[in-house]
């Protein structure tokens, strides 16, 4: 089998299953289909992932059909999305991580500076902003603004020993780093977020919209470049009167090994709370201090300053605590 075969088969087994009926139909159409392979094997290899390639073909229009109708479609396209997914990368953005970060940036007493390296457009720098809906243990608490609740709700079940966020933090800057930041007031940068949205997850793009409206009426400062590159500088012009966080979700897997190992070294560094929110394989030095014998699935690991404090759902839905040694 060959490698395009053997991924696309393996997203749609992995990733897709469970998730969006629609991208499994059409990961697993391509795993078996030579001719769209041989179109995506003549990409660049990092732009052959399933999500660019997908996403590339929505924002182009392509019908959300079974796997026939949307080859016919991307065969007949092709030269359209070639140069989209070219141009474009997996940018992502999901505010409601910002449900399973705030346990830890709520519980800082006094003003916070925020720096999140691999911000994409910044919807994760405004856990402020947002309102919270967590489910513990048969209980609803709610956490609003102090303007009120919200258009950004995120609705969370936290499980595990964990005290729950009965405040929003009081955040005096935020700084942002990517090495393509997306300006949510540009249309067409929004409408790749969008596109970037599996098909079924209606509410996440409802969410996107929302969270886009809000960054937009007080955009953040985000820095173009590599994470490694800046993120000293960037910590370097936080507010010395305010605790700094220097956070990522989503991010590391997309650098080499070495880099993320630069990464750790630096951010360790630096006179921070770190956090960081990635899938398990991403630093093995953090899923070395999992419990044994825990099940992972495709939960992301978060840990603070480097010790792994609880399993997390990508989209922010739960937060599971891990036992404290
Ligand atoms: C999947 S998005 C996640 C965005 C956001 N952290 C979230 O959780 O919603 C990953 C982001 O990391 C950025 N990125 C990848 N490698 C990077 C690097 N070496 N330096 C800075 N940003 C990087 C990408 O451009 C992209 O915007």
């Amino acid at each position: 089998m060959d490698a395009v075969a053997d991924y696309y088969g393996r997203f749609a087994a992995l990733e897709a299953r469970g998730s969006s009926a629609i991208f499994e139909d059409w990961a697993l159409g391509i795993a078996g289909d030579v001719e769209v392979r041989s179109l995506i094997a003549h990409l660049p290899r990092p732009k052959q992932q399933a999500n660019l390639v997908f996403a590339a073909s929505r924002s182009k229009g392509a019908p959300l059909a079974e796997y026939d109708v949307f080859r016919e479609w991307l065969l007949s396209r092709w030269a359209e999305v070639v140069p989209v997914v070219l141009a474009r990368s997996t940018q992502t953005n999901e505010a409601a991580r910002c449900a399973t970060l705030l346990p830890h940036i709520a519980s800082i007493s006094g003003p916070v500076a925020l720096l999140e390296v691999g911000a994409s457009a910044g919807l994760c720098l405004y856990p402020d902003r947002y309102s919270y809906r967590y489910h513990s243990a048969g209980t609803l608490h709610k956490v609003d603004p102090k303007d009120g609740p919200s258009s950004v709700v995120l609705d969370c079940d936290l499980r595990g020993a964990l005290d729950v966020p009965i405040r929003l933090p009081d955040v005096f800057w935020r700084g942002g780093v990517d090495l393509n930041p997306i300006d949510v007031t540009d249309i067409d940068s929004l409408n790749w977020l969008e596109a970037l949205v599996w098909p079924e997850h209606d509410e996440r793009r409802a969410r996107l919209r929302a969270a886009a409206r809000i960054v937009a009426q007080d955009p953040p400062l985000l820095v173009a470049g590599d994470l490694n590159a800046e993120v000293a500088n960037r910590a370097a012009q936080a507010p010395d009167d305010a605790t700094l966080v220097v956070f990522h979700s989503a991010v590391l897997a997309y650098l080499e090994v070495e880099d993320r190992d630069r990464f750790v070294d630096q951010v360790s560094a630096l006179d921070a709370v770190w956090l960081s929110n990635e899938g398990v394989a991403v630093l093995p030095e953090l899923a070395a201090q999992l419990p044994t014998g825990i099940a992972v699935n495709g939960d992301f690991v978060l840990a603070k300053n480097g010790v792994p404090v609880a399993l997390t759902a990508r989209h922010g839905q739960y937060y599971r605590a891990l036992p404290t040694t």
